[in-house]
């Protein structure tokens, strides 16, 4: 509506998916609004260390109007142990945090999330007074969600190691599946519960293509990688590593065939 666009920045396909500070250093200048990191990932599982997080934090500080949006709706579900809110290392940047329900806790359909303020000089203020204007008018979460959510932030949650672990479980199992698979290949996710997987296999036209012949001819669905980046995502597609392991093997033979056929 005000004229704003998007700009990508780079993240290492030959490493992790790791952020391409380089990249976002050279894309930098006055105009940039929002600087936007997911952290966990997705759709490529890379969790950012401390150390990166501090480099894109020295980035901002030479830019004052921009304020860095750090989507951490995964961080439950880190398995590197490096995980670290943005907020927690920033100084006088502004960052506005994001969470919700729906991964960590596996409650999508609570549809509640919560955004957290680090604003120490208040230099969004006008923002957020914007953004309560507009949770006031109509938007609301269901009252016993939030004291669901709630409890869920606050009470004891080490029964989440369980949840954790299983995804862990999940995910090693497809890793090795797709090790085992001629044709695909795919960095080591960290953390979420995704994996963005390279299509090495030279028959295939484009990921779209692929990801559509193996939906109508075998009945598995995955993700182009052309939807999240047109420039960096080509020739990959995302799956999910949440079903059964039984489900997961279906869906792996399937692939398999497909790729043999
Ligand atoms: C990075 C990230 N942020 C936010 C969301 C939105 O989650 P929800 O709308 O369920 O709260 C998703 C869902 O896929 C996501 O991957």
């Amino acid at each position: 509506m005000y004229g704003g666009t998007t700009v990508e920045y780079r993240l290492d396909p030959n490493d992790n998916w790791r952020i391409d500070l380089d990249d976002i250093a050279s894309k930098m200048d006055d105009s940039v609004r929002l600087l936007v990191l997911i952290n966990p990932n997705n759709p490529t599982g890379n969790v950012a260390t401390p150390d990166e997080i501090d480099a894109l934090l020295d980035i901002v500080r030479d830019y004052p109007q921009c304020t860095i949006v750090s989507d951490e709706i995964y961080d439950g579900l880190d398995f590197t142990g490096q995980m670290c809110s943005t907020a927690s290392r920033a100084d006088n940047a502004p960052v506005i945090t994001l969470n919700g329900v729906s991964k960590v806790y596996f409650a999508p359909g609570w549809r509640i999330g919560y955004m957290a303020w680090h604003d120490p000089e208040g230099r969004l203020s006008l923002v957020r007074d914007g953004v309560e204007r507009l949770l006031r008018s109509r938007l609301c979460a269901s009252t016993p969600a939030q004291h669901g959510y709630l409890a869920g932030l606050t009470d004891e949650h080490g029964w989440l190691e369980g949840h954790r672990s299983r995804v862990k479980e999940r995910l090693d199992y497809c890793m090795k599946r797709i090790e085992d698979i001629d044709g695909l290949e795919c960095e080591t996710p960290g953390g979420a519960f995704y994996m963005f997987v390279r299509i090495t296999d030279e028959r295939a036209d484009s990921d779209k293509q692929w990801v559509l012949d193996v939906l109508y001819q075998h009945h598995v669905l995955v993700v182009p990688g052309t939807g999240f980046s047109t420039e960096y995502g080509a020739g990959h597609f995302r799956m999910v590593c949440l079903p059964p392991i039984e489900t997961l093997a279906e869906a792996f033979n399937r692939i398999e065939k497909f790729l043999g056929d």
